[in-house]
């Protein structure tokens, strides 16, 4: 009798677990920003899995890279959620509910059988840039520590001035991400404050 019910209990689970792909597949995907009741993002913990668009290596935008001793050195990776992404490659532009995730680690020269340039190693810090008509400017940034849920940062802040004046597609640096460039280019959709600055700089 135990090992029926057994077997009827694993038929069961199979049946459920069938079932949930297919209405997961049919339903429209989750959305990437998810918030905690006071307001925080939950951290996405997949967003390794989400698409890859570009590890800037010691880009020096930031008074935190700035402040970095001249041997120390960093990877930024970026990724962006699937859906977001996918809708970009359509249109151009980023869906409400777009989460980006900027992933910084220490660059490091000496390991292994390595001789010269860097390779990763530790993470040493996440934020996330998401957008989403809850926000008043339409977008805001997160700033995690650890694998907890991220505080929001003023909207008055650096990170949003620095975004809103010189990344290319709204708010966000396309301009770094070679695998978006030409769905920006055939939608049209660089801004004209970027378009002016690289007019500009051919000059
Ligand atoms: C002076 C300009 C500047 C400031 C200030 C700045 N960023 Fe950025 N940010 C950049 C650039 C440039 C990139 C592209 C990075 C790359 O290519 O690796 C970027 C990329 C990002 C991304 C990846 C998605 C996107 O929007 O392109 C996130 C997330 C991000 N920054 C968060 C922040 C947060 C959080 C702050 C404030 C604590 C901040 N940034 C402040 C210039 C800036």
């Amino acid at each position: 009798m135990k090992r029926r019910m057994l077997g009827a209990s694993a038929l069961v689970a199979l049946t459920a677990s069938l079932a949930g792909g297919a209405i997961s597949q049919a339903e429209a995907p989750r959305r990437a920003a998810v918030y905690t009741a006071d307001g925080k993002l939950e951290f996405p913990k997949d967003y390794r899995t989400w698409v890859f668009l570009s590890s800037g290596v010691d880009m020096t935008y930031s008074d935190a890279a700035m402040a970095m001793a001249a041997n120390n050195h960093a990877f930024d990776n970026v990724f962006v959620d699937r859906a977001a992404h996918d809708a970009f490659q359509k249109t151009g532009t980023w869906p409400d509910g777009s989460v980006f995730m900027l992933e910084v680690r220490r660059g490091e020269t000496n390991g292994s059988i390595n001789r010269r340039g860097q390779f990763q190693t530790g993470v040493l810090g996440r934020e996330a840039h998401v957008k989403d008509k809850r926000f008043k400017s339409g977008w805001a940034f997160f700033g995690f520590s650890g694998e907890g849920p991220g505080r929001e940062i003023p909207q008055t802040s650096d990170c949003n001035q620095c975004h809103e004046k010189h990344a290319a597609v709204d708010t966000t640096f396309v301009q770094f991400y070679p695998t978006l460039q030409a769905a920006a280019q055939a939608n049209k959709t660089f801004s004209a404050a970027y378009l002016a600055a690289e007019k500009g700089a051919v000059k």
